[in-house]
């Protein structure tokens, strides 16, 4: 029997509650299949560890998660830490860390699920992210010269070296050709006359190497625009960092909300451990009162599962999800109803029970 161990942050805010029904549907999941299980350990961090200690995770945090199979994240960040020391000593620290420099982030329709666009069908809504997770804008780097002072300045720099603008470019190439689809890049060389046009450059010199692949480019202003407009002239998508946080909270928008989007950070040499989360944060507004939407770490939930190779597993998860939003009995606020978050996973749980009892599903 494998043994997959996974790490559990289940972080701040709404996290512990919706990465406690992601967890439960995953051991449904192997609940049903002698031939794997998960183990899961917990880790307290996030900004309730950080004002007990100081810090936002162990010492040596980093060198344990080392050990497991895949970490399971819920959200970091809460009022009372200031967001860049939380998130870069958790969070972005683990992508970077990990080399998660793939981030993988669905903007699909699901049935069921409500767009906010009028006069689209829900084949056209069919985008898949790929986001740079390690460098870019979030190079980390800068600096503050003259504090306090009238000629204060504030330099934030992005770093795009060749090596991570090549591997996330050929990654996304790779998977376009796999999947049959065309691939589009979103840049914004007019204005970033050096991180822009170098990646630009980068795109083209690697689309010569598949010839298959359709391609297009877009620059970020007008991609947001023809995302609203006409978001099926987008299938496979490549940006950069910043650009894909953003239009990924644009795209949850478009894709059913913020409370179904889901987001796996790779490492796809397999050397460090990946990372599953949904795309949203802690939630502050709703955290506590149990009707945070938990569908977007189910979804995670599934990816995982497809990352470790269960692909049939993952769409029955996703399957279910689609038989839920279908029913639209039980759903949270966020989705117009009036369930609680485990509610909805329980259904989630029995939807999932019922496809394999009657043989919905072959896996
Ligand atoms: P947010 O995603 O937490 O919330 C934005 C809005 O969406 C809120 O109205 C919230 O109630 C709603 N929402 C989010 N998730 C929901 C869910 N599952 N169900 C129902 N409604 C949901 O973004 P924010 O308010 O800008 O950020 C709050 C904190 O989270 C900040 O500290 C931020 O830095 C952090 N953050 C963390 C992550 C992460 O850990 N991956 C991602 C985004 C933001
Ligand atoms: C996300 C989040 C993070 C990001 C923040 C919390 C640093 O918004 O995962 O989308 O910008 O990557
Ligand atoms: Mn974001």
């Amino acid at each position: 029997m494998k043994n997959y161990k996974i790490a559990v942050i289940a972080g701040d805010g709404i996290g512990p509650e919706v990465i406690g029904e992601g967890v439960k549907v995953l051991n449904k999941v192997a609940a049903m299949d002698s031939g794997f299980r998960f183990d899961f350990t917990y880790f307290p961090w996030g900004c309730e560890f950080y004002a007990k200690h100081g810090k936002m995770m162990d010492d040596n945090g980093i060198e344990t998660l080392k050990e497991f199979d895949a970490i399971y994240l819920g959200a970091v960040g809460f009022p009372g830490v200031p967001d860049h020391i939380s998130l870069w000593d958790l969070l972005l620290r683990i992508r970077k860390e990990f080399k998660q420099y793939v981030n993988i982030r669905p903007v699909q329709l699901l049935k069921g699920a409500k767009t906010s666009l009028v006069d689209v069908k829900r084949e056209d809504i069919n985008l898949l992210f790929i986001r740079e997770n390690t460098e870019g804008e979030y190079a980390g780097a800068g600096e503050w010269l003259f504090k306090g002072q009238p000629n204060e300045v504030v330099l934030q720099n992005s770093v795009f070296s060749r090596k991570g603008t090549e591997r996330i470019i050929r990654y996304a190439f790779e998977t376009a050709r796999k999947e049959g689809r065309s691939l589009t890049s979103i840049s914004k060389a007019n204005a970033l006359n050096y991180s822009m046009v170098f990646w630009d450059q980068v795109f083209e010199e690697i689309s010569a190497e598949y010839p298959d692949v359709e391609t297009a480019s877009y620059l970020v202003d007008a991609a947001a625009m023809l995302m609203v407009k006409d978001p099926k002239r987008f299938e496979v998508v490549v940006t950069s960092n910043l650009f894909g946080d953003i239009l990924t909270d644009l795209g949850a928008a478009i894709a059913g909300g913020i409370g179904l989007a889901a987001g796996a950070n790779i490492n796809p040499e397999r050397k460090y451990p990946s990372m599953f989360e949904p795309i949203h944060g802690s939630a502050p507004d709703i955290a506590g009162k149990g009707i945070a939407n938990p569908l977007a770490s189910i979804w995670s939930a599934s990816q995982m599962l497809d990352f470790f190779g269960y692909e049939s597993y993952g769409k029955q998860v996703l399957d279910a999800i689609e038989e839920l939003l279908i029913e639209s009995k039980i759903l949270t606020p966020d989705m117009g109803g009036t369930a609680s978050t485990s509610e909805v996973a329980d259904r989630i749980i029995d939807l999932i029970d019922t496809r394999i009892s009657v043989g919905k599903i072959s896996v």
